[in-house]
Order: C-alpha cells, then structure tokens, then sequence
C-alpha cells in the first residue's frame, strides 16, 4: 500500500483520496480552503454525493485518510502526490492553470525524491510538461491520469470505472500509477501524455454532442410529429449508438460540459484546427435553454407571469448549481420579465435574489401561472398532479426532462409541453 497526497478537495480530489483509502492507500487531503478541511477532518462532507460521506467516515476511522490545510505537509512524505485543483476557463476562453501551477510548485518544493505526481486536473494537452516545469524537480515523474467522474455516482464511478487512462512518458511510473488501482477491476490504457489528455476532452465532448444531438432530433421529432420517447428506444438498442447520454433535456451543463468543450474548441483553434462540429454542438445547447423558454411563452404571456421552477441543480443527484440549465433559463425568464419562485430537493439558495426559493414543489407553484421542470429528480417524477392542479392560478406546464405523466396532466386540463413529444 502507498502513502499518497492528494491536493484539491472538490468533487473529484475528495472522492479520489476516500476511495484511494478505501483500497487501502495511506492518504493526506489538502486544501488552501481551512474552513473546509476542519469540517471534513471531523467526518462532515459539504457536497451532495453519493456514498461519499460514509468513505471519509471509515477512512477517518480506519485512520487511512487525513486532512490538512497543508499541501507542503501533505506532500512532504508522500510516494504520489495527485493534483485535484480547479482548472477553470479564463475571460480569454482558455484554461486557467495558475492554480495548478502553484500547487506544482509547493509540491515540487517539498515532496521525497522518486516521487510520482500524478495530475488529475482536466488540463489543456501538453501541460504535463508545465506541471513538470512548475514542480522543477528533474527527479519526479509527472503522469497524466484523467478523471471520468460523473457528480452524484463519483465514488462509483471511481471503484467501478469504464476505463483508466495513464499518460506519462515513464513507463515504470506509469506501471506505478496503474498499480495503485489494484482491486479496481478495469481495462487500463497506458499512453503518452498528450493522447491521456485529449481522450478526457474527446469523452467529454463526445457526450455533450450526443446529447445535443438528441435534443435536436427531439426538435425535429415536433416539427414532422414524431415521438422522441420512442426514437431514443430505436436507437438505444442499435448497440454501435448505445442507450446512454440520449436523454433529451433542457440542455447540459454543469462544471464540465460547458468547460471542456469550449476549451477543446479554443486548444483546437490555437493549434490551427477550426472545430466547427463541436461549435455547432455549444451554440445547439445554448438554443435549447432558449427553446424552453419559448415553450413557456407559448403557454403564457412571460411579462408579469409568476413562472415556478423546480429544480435548481444541473442534473439530478448533485447540489451542483454550476452553469446549471435552469439558471440559464431563470435568467432568460427574468429578462422577459417574469417572475419566478423555485424549489430543489438539495439545492436551498441561488446567487440571484430574484429567484425566491420555497420550501416545497406545491409551495413553489402556489399562485403559478406555468410550472417548468428543470431537473429530473425522482421526487418530481411523484408529484400530486391533483394537487398541482390546485394550487395554481392557472394550468400550464413545460416538463423540460419529459419525467412527467402528460396523460395525468392532460387529464388535469393543464396545457403541456415536453421535449420532443408530439
Ligand atoms: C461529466 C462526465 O460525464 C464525466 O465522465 C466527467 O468526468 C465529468 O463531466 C468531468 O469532466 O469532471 P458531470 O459533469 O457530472 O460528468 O455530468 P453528466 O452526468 O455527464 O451530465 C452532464 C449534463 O448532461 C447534465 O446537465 C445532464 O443533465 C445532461 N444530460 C446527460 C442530459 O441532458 N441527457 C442525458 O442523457 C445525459
């Protein structure tokens, strides 16, 4: 078992250094965020994230994990050190590495000879070379090992993954890193560093366009009179297109999708290739926040409606707010001029004081004109169309994620709208 630093608590260090303890590494998180580290070396995960809690609270216990506001502490003893830190994009549309450089360099300053960093970051291809500039050491070796965490099923995702991808230019620290994940039954690719980066943006991209795909063929589905419902189960079976990431909605978003995308689109232009396709995919996505707002204006009048919002998060299972579809479609109705009361199962307050939140999806559509569902969690899926019905002022819905019973609503004299259903 290895004595691993992991710096960078968000969504992805947090759940690698638990899980990393979990197969029975010794490891040390750290974070420049003190606040943070007190709360999680006391067992207390502020993230929504499934079975995460309970990792830390073995890992505490099991005294395999440890948090320290300290990355030279952290870094000082460890055999790999896995770069976690934020790599957000920059006014300029590229990455912001400045995070990553400084934490390198910490590193660099104060790790073991012979040690492995491994960066986990999501970093525009070719800055393994810069971490390794940034850690100044020219007995470390750096190893791209890119992360394929979904929010809400991270852990998961992490002991049960696809694939892992080690990129490094050392193949014994490769070999060192691919053994770290013994007990994780997965095909490992062992590549360059500059292919293990490009394969984290292609995944990500590839799914963003597929489904912006869906959401167009949903478009196309209402203007010929087609059922996407069933074209999605036409497809899904087809196993060369798969089943998965084929859920029209009211676009993506997210920390990531929007992100990497554009980075892609960005690395791609600056090393002379227009990436026209995935262009074509982000200005698809930013139109499908806008089609759900013309649904909603097709039902009502938006100035001076009361439009209730359920759902905050960017996808179910998350507390995730971050380039969140329903805040892209929040701010679209206010510009409209409506106002607007949400409610979220985990989400309890947005930046905007615009957007009054209450404490329940029937309070949220108290007096309503129209009713949007933006996140597709399972609490909606059982919502008492009866009672919707009556708390309204008037019966309208747009189910942006077609979770809900239309016949139900129908029945109910509500005027629905969905994704692609004819
Ligand atoms: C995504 C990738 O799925 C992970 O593999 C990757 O590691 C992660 O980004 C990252 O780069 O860190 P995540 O951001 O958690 O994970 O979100 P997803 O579950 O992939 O969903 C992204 C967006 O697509 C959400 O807004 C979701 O609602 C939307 N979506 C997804 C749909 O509208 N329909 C679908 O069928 C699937």
């Amino acid at each position: 078992m290895s004595k691993i630093a992991v710096i960078g608590t968000g969504y992805v260090g947090l759940t690698s250094g638990a899980c990393l303890a979990h197969l029975g590494h010794e490891v040390v998180c750290a974070d420049i965020d003190e606040p943070k580290i007190a709360l999680l070396a006391k067992g207390v995960v502020p993230i929504h994230e499934q079975g995460l809690a309970r990792l830390v609270t073995q890992g505490l216990a099991a005294k395999r994990l440890n948090f320290v506001a300290n990355t030279a502490a952290a870094s000082a003893t460890a055999e790999f050190v896995f770069l976690c830190v934020p790599t957000p994009l920059g006014a300029d549309g590229a990455q912001d590495l400045s995070a990553l450089q400084t934490a390198a360099a910490e590193v660099g300053r104060n790790v073991c000879r012979g040690a492995v960093v491994v960066n986990k970051s999501t970093v525009p291809v070719g800055s393994t070379r810069l971490v390794e500039q940034a850690l100044g050491r020219s007995d470390l070796a750096v190893v791209s090992n890119p992360e394929f965490l979904r929010e809400g099923t991270a852990v998961s995702d992490f002991l049960k993954p696809a694939r892992i991808v080690i990129g490094s230019d050392d193949r014994s620290a490769a070999r060192r890193v691919a053994q770290l994940y013994e007990g994780v039954a997965a095909p490992i690719i062992c590549t360059d560093p500059a292919t293990a980066e490009t394969a984290k943006y292609a995944a990500n991209a590839f799914l963003a366009t597929k489904v912006s795909f869906i959401n167009t063929i949903a478009a196309v589905c209402e203007a010929v009179g087609a059922d996407v419902d069933d074209v999605v189960l036409a497809l899904g079976y087809d196993p060369r297109i798969g089943s998965e990431y084929l859920e029209p909605g009211p676009g993506w978003g997210g920390s990531c999708f929007p992100k990497d995308t554009q980075a892609l689109v960005q690395m791609a232009a600056d090393a002379g290739y227009d990436y026209s396709l995935l262009r074509g995919v982000l200005a698809a996505n930013e139109e499908q926040f806008s089609t759900v707002v013309s649904k909603a204006a097709s039902l009502v009048s938006l100035p001076g409606a009361t439009v209730a919002l359920l759902g905050l998060a960017f996808k179910s299972g998350t507390d995730d707010t971050r380039n969140s579809p329903s805040l892209a479609i929040a701010a679209r109705l206010l510009a409209q001029g409506a106002s607007l009361r949400a409610y979220d199962p985990v989400v309890t307050g947005v930046d905007s004081p615009d957007i009054i939140i209450a404490g329940d999806p029937y309070a949220a559509c108290e007096g309503a004109d129209l009713v949007i569902l933006a996140t597709e969690w399972d609490e909606f899926k059982s919502l008492d169309i009866g009672k919707l019905a009556t708390v309204m002022a008037a019966r309208n819905v747009v189910d942006a994620r077609n979770i809900l019973d239309h016949k139900t609503l129908l029945r109910y004299g509500f005027a629905y709208q969905g994704i692609g259903r004819s």
